[in-house]
């Protein structure tokens, strides 16, 4: 009796120690694929084939091997990719030969996919000729996280030519490189949200490059939370200079400078910026040149040790300015800093500030 229980407690150990790679849950939607033993059982992945959103990590190692499989052009694979359930996909760590990359890419062309996401991968080798109209997939969103091309600033240009122009959402973080082609690059008609958040190398001469002109005409959010960015009217200049016209942009996270120099605030913000993101920025005060009117502010986490004068603020509906060190160590109740008061505060400056200019006039 002792004897079996303990065989069972050792097969449960070893079944500990070497997981199935791939796991489904109950609902059969979610698939993910951790290859990281050196003999991975690839055959495990034949359970996420009916899975709606999947997961493979192959554990660093190169995918070169499945290039010779890879043929795109056979009808019996096209119809097994037609009744795949997935809709968002992700695959990371591993090196992968850019040849695989696009067969994948147009094999996917046969699938509903929506969302794919590339996370630690190293894109080697050149690219196949492009093809003469997209076979990709239909994709709304195209997510890339530490992704290294071989190829360098042309590999935008040329993953887009694979999709099919309906992305809406493009995020590419820790990007190696992040300098894209421009002329090569084709527009994005239906791109509403480009992402470039954590590419702290980027700084405004990095987004000037970035922001390849015209080729985002529906861009409503732009993201560059930790991207060493350096002033708000820096910012700014770039984006005047790159005719892109967000609604909403975050800065969040850069370590930010509040501009003095007056002929920098003569730049002109996108008239339709209405909500803007200075949270975690390391201000002392509140920058200068900022657009003269917002639905939404946010400054909070920010090292402001008195509260902004109105005449600093644009006139903005919802302030968010909590996490900072003020009131003045003067202030008889320091310690009653709560965020709605320290809100309703600052609205009620700005009252005074408004109704004062109304005054005036
Ligand atoms: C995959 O497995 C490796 C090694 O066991 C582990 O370090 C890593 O966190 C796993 N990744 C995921 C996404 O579970
Ligand atoms: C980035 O991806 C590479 C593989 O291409 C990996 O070796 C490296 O650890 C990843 N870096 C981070 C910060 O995850
Ligand atoms: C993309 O945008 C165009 C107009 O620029 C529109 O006609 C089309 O329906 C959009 N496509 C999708 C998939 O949203
Ligand atoms: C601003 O950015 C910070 C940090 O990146 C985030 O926590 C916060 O929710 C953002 N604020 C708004 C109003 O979206």
């Amino acid at each position: 009796q002792g004897y079996r229980g303990s065989e069972a407690l050792m097969a449960m150990h070893t079944s500990e120690a070497t997981p199935e790679p791939c796991e489904l849950d109950d609902r059969d939607y979610r698939c993910a694929c951790n290859f990281t033993d050196p003999e991975p059982d690839w055959s495990s992945g034949i359970q996420c084939m009916f899975a709606v959103e999947v997961e493979i990590r192959a554990g660093g190692r190169s995918l070169e091997k499945f290039l010779k499989s890879a043929d795109p052009d056979s009808l019996e694979y096209a119809d097994m990719v037609k009744a795949l359930r997935v809709r968002r996909l992700t695959l990371g760590a591993a090196r992968v030969p850019a040849r695989l990359v696009f067969a994948l890419l147009h094999a996917l062309g046969y699938s509903r996919l929506k969302e794919l996401t590339l996370e630690d991968l190293e894109v080697t080798g050149t690219y196949p000729p492009p093809p003469l109209e997209a076979t990709g997939p239909a994709l709304s969103a195209l997510r890339l996280r530490n992704v290294s091309w071989a190829t360098g600033g042309a590999w935008l240009a040329q993953l887009q030519q694979w999709l099919k122009p309906n992305l809406k959402v493009l995020s590419i973080a820790q990007a190696h490189p992040l300098a894209f082609s421009c002329e090569q690059l084709r527009t994005f008609p239906n791109l509403t949200t480009l992402d470039l958040s954590d590419n702290p190398g980027l700084g405004e001469r990095g987004l000037a490059s970035a922001l390849c002109p015209h080729k985002f005409p529906a861009l409503q959010d732009l993201g560059l939370r930790n991207t060493g960015m350096e002033t708000p009217t820096g910012v700014c200049a770039v984006l005047a200079a790159a005719a892109v016209q967000p609604h909403r942009l975050d800065l969040s996270q850069n370590a930010l400078r509040s501009t003095t120099n007056p002929g920098a605030s003569g730049c002109i913000w996108p008239s339709a910026l209405s909500s803007l993101n200075l949270s975690f920025a390391g201000l002392q005060q509140v920058p200068k040149g900022l657009p003269a009117k917002l639905s939404v502010l946010d400054l909070s986490r920010n090292r402001l040790n008195r509260a902004p004068r109105p005449e600093e603020l644009p006139q903005v509906e919802n302030l968010i300015i909590d996490g900072n060190p003020f009131p003045d160590p003067g202030d008889p109740q320091p310690q009653e800093s709560s965020s709605s008061v320290t809100r309703a505060c600052v609205h009620s400056l700005l009252a005074i500030g408004i109704s004062g200019t109304l005054a005036l006039l």
